[in-house]
């Protein structure tokens, strides 16, 4: 089959390159001169552990081009995705689908034959009706469908995600459009992938759904964890307790600094819009936006309380800016807060990332840039494990604690043992949901 691809980000590389490796012809485009310039010299704008190496399988084979010109893109394709960004809109917190609709009217220009136009990127309920009213308006006498095939992938595991998904979600019409789909998607239903095929507007939904219940398990842990610091009892133990229960499950039950990312946010934050016009507030998911914000304000006390109250004059050396590991993404970011709080209180902090620099340095100003975790530890206040890359998972805590002015850790992820760290030499320890401690002086 051939198949377009609308939007390099994220979603759209990685579905481009995925769907080139099940044997269709992707052309994907974008807007972004640059981005279509590093892809054709074989670059990968972003990072995402293997993207590199099958992308340039599919070029090699000739299955995987890229370009700027959607209708060279769109030449003889039976299916175009569009994958662009849908960021929060400012001001009232709705998704901000300036760039589908774009896309979609453009599509429109373009068209000659049958086509199945598919959104995959994650767009209110209704979005895939007003995508056909437009190109109906657009090129009236066009012969096409729609399809909303939401993407569930994860940053940082984003091909085995998608090669390997725990479903796939297809919203269609009308059989035509399912064919196509199914088609799209064959090698996996061959491989036992279950497909979902629904509606339009459930299709929609499923993905919101999922990324607010997600979003609130996370938040849901994050609160019993800010109990367990107060009644002493210690969140990991209790996270193992309850996720051993199969109607719980263990996933997304690991506290810590408040969620971030690319897609809980601005998901939340568009279901609760959705609620709100629709007359059936979402107060659970309203509920989780604002608890949210506490958690990562009470971060900045945590901090501040490691710091003796001021954070002026302190060095703090930051492990981790990126929202999570393996990804070079720093879109809402809990370091975006809490580094600014740092800086702005008189802080000079020093942040090492393995991947994070490239996009953090604008985001960040005022930090120094280190590489090696123990030069950066050198004569520092406090250290502040952020984001758990394995990097800083086996850290030689000894040499760390000697090295400091005053070793003093605050590990936001939970990845160290209290034990260890004192053993280590630490004087203050502080994490999430877990008694620390603190011995003067
Ligand atoms: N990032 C994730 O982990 C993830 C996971 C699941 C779903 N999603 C959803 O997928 C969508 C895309 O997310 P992303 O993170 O890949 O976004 P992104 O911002 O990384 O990439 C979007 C790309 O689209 C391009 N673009 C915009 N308008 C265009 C147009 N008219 N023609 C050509 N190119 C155009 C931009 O230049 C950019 O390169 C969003 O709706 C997001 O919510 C993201």
């Amino acid at each position: 089959m051939r198949i377009a691809v609308i939007g390099t980000g994220y979603v759209g590389l990685v579905s481009g390159v995925c769907f080139s490796d099940f044997g269709h012809e992707v052309v994907c485009v974008d807007k972004d001169p640059r981005k279509v310039e590093m892809l054709n010299a074989g670059e990968v704008p972003i990072y995402e552990p293997g993207l590199d190496v099958l992308m340039a399988k599919n070029v090699e084979a000739g299955r995987l081009s890229f370009t700027l010109d959607l209708a060279e893109a769109m030449e003889g394709a039976e299916a175009v995705f569009i994958a662009v960004g849908t960021p929060t809109r400012r001001g009232d917190g709705h998704a901000d689908l300036t760039y589908v609709m774009t896309a979609a009217r453009e599509i429109a220009q373009i068209a000659k034959d049958y086509v199945v136009i598919v959104t995959k990127s994650t767009v209110p309920v209704g979005t895939n009706r007003r995508v056909r009213d437009v190109v109906a308006e657009t090129n009236p006498g066009l012969d096409f469908d729609v399809a909303s095939n939401p993407e569930f992938l994860r940053e940082g595991a984003a091909i085995d995600d998608f090669m390997k998904p725990d479903r796939v979600v297809v919203g269609v019409e009308n059989d035509r459009a399912q064919k196509v789909m199914a088609d799209i998607y064959r090698p996996l239903y061959l491989r036992d992938f279950p497909i979902v095929t629904t509606d339009l507007e459930s299709a929609e939904m499923i993905k919101y759904a999922a990324n607010a219940f997600l979003a609130t398990k996370i938040t849901f842990i994050n609160e019993i964890a800010s109990l367990c610091e107060k009644v002493g009892a210690n969140v990991k133990e209790v996270s193992k307790g309850m996720g051993m229960d199969g109607r719980i499950g263990n996933k997304f039950l690991h506290a810590g600094p408040g969620y971030g990312g690319s897609c809980f946010p601005k998901d939340t934050k568009a279901l609760a819009r959705i609620g709100q016009e629709h007359a059936a507030p979402m107060m659970i998911t309203e509920a989780v936006i604002k608890i949210n914000e506490d958690i990562k304000r009470r971060m900045v006390d945590k901090l501040l309380d490691m710091c003796g109250g001021s954070f002026n004059g302190k060095t703090i050396s930051v492990l981790g800016v990126t929202f999570k590991p393996n990804t070079d993404d720093m879109r809402d970011a809990p370091s975006l807060m809490l580094v600014p709080a740092m800086v702005g209180g008189g802080a000079t902090v020093r942040v090492i990332d393995p991947q994070g620099r490239h996009e953090g340095e604008a985001l960040l100003p005022g930090v120094e840039w280190h590489e090696d975790p123990y030069a950066a530890s050198e004569g520092a206040n406090l250290l502040v494990l952020l984001t758990e890359w394995n990097e800083f998972r086996a850290l030689d805590l000894e040499r760390i604690a000697k090295a400091m002015a005053t070793p003093h850790m605050a590990d936001l992820r939970n990845v160290y043992a209290v034990s260890d760290v004192k053993a280590a030499g630490f004087r203050a320890y502080d994490s999430i949901g877990r008694p620390g401690f603190s011995e003067a002086g």
